[in-house]
């Protein structure tokens, strides 16, 4: 691991989420700039004291000569650090499993495309939202046609704990986020914005073709973007909205998507993620429940617990990991083995780093619709 120190958010959870399973262990780390932060990590987390390193420079270079090395390295530092971490991961043959943005930047993400090219070394990315079951139940549905044709989409991502200036205040997590030198190019576009593109092409299975992006800064002196508007359009011609805010004063994490086709709508709810709601035109309303019978089978590997005990962040992470360790494992017997494309990979963080920087550039110079590239 690369990150995750004591008060950081999100490396905790993945070392939860990778263990929960029992095929994924723990047992190195660069946990903070800060080598004597670095090895309390390591202290906590109960690693040997010797692989709680100094920095992840040290750690790529230790870990290669053991003969118990690591197979790969999750990283959940800020975003600046994301492509040089992934670079020195590939090139001392590690496996990488990164949190998002792929990078800070789309000329980074193109940069981190050719180096999992040439490495042929596995590259996957928590876009975490995709590991919840019913998302991925969602998805099967949509792509086999269940609603018939798309014909609107819509996605939130709604928080609002950027409603004031947190950042003034040394907040952990709103410092780095509202820094363009560690966020990159985009503000909650980039946080989470991100994440509502991903989901609603991972689910639809359509591209999002062209945009139409308004960005606003509105709390006054922030430098990147705390709430974006943006028209899109689906490359089989659909009309959507995608609308992302961090300023949305008291929403919590309301991540929603609703897809609509000929038939019907698809509605699921990140606050209340194990119910996919389905309106039908000409018949009843359906509810569908997590860890139900009548989920595709490999819908029902997705959950741990019977219905009606809630699963949440924490397992929809752990799926992830699960995916891709299974093809870390298969990478020993078949060097040609790939992760399955449940599992958001490069291809994914190059559409989304797409996305932001040509919703960023498209809106500060008021361009209007903009097409993105395949
Ligand atoms: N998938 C999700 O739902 C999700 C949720 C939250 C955050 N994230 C992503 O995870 C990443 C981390 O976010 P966070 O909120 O946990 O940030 P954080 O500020 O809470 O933690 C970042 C950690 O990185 C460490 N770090 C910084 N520089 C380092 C270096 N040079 N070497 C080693 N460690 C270093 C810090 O000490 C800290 O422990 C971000 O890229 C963010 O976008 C994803």
């Amino acid at each position: 691991m690369v990150g995750g120190a004591a008060g950081s958010f999100i490396g905790p959870v993945h070392r939860m989420a990778a263990e929960l399973d029992g095929v994924i262990e723990l047992v190195a780390g660069a946990f903070s700039q800060d080598p004597e932060r670095s090895r309390q990590a390591g202290a906590s987390y109960g690693i040997s004291a010797e692989r709680a390193y100094a920095n992840y420079e040290e750690m790529m270079e230790r870990e290669r000569k053991r003969q118990d090395a690591i197979d790969f390295v999750c990283i959940v530092t800020p975003n600046h650090l994301h492509l040089p971490v992934a670079l020195a991961a590939l090139e001392h043959g590690f496996h990488v499993m990164s949190d998002k943005p792929a990078t800070a930047t789309l000329e980074e993400a193109y940069a981190l495309q050719e180096a999992v090219r040439r490495t042929s070394l596995l590259y996957a990315l928590t876009f975490t939202y995709t590991g919840y079951p019913l998302v991925r139940e969602a998805r099967q549905m949509a792509r086999a046609g269940a609603l018939g044709k798309i014909r609107k989409a819509v996605v939130q991502y709604s928080q609002g704990w950027l409603s004031g200036s947190l950042e003034a205040t040394g907040h952990k997590q709103a410092v780095w986020r509202s820094d363009p030198a560690q966020a990159g190019l985009g503000g909650a576009i980039g946080d989470i914005g991100v994440h509502a593109f991903n989901l609603l092409e991972y689910v639809s299975g359509h591209r999002v073709a062209e945009i139409c992006a308004d960005l606003s800064s509105v709390v006054a002196g922030r430098a990147l973007d705390d709430d974006c508007n943006v028209l899109l359009k689906l490359d089989n011609g659909a009309p959507g909205v995608l609308f992302v805010s961090q300023i949305a004063a008291g929403d919590r994490n309301d991540l929603q998507l609703h897809l609509y086709g000929e038939k019907g709508g698809l509605h699921w709810w990140q606050e209340d993620p194990n119910r996919l709601e389905l309106n039908w035109i000409g018949k009843p309303s359906q509810t569908l429940h997590a860890a139900a019978d009548y989920l595709a089978p490999s819908t029902r590997l997705d959950f741990r617990l019977p219905m009606g005990h809630p699963e949440g962040l924490v397992e929809a992470f752990a799926n992830i990991y699960r995916d891709f360790a299974v093809a870390v494992r298969s990478r020993f017997s078949d060097a040609a083995a790939q992760l399955s494309d449940i599992v958001p990979g490069i291809r994914e963080g190059v559409r989304s780093m797409t996305f932001v920087e040509r919703a960023v550039v498209s809106s500060r110079s008021r361009a209007g619709w903009v097409g993105l590239p395949r």
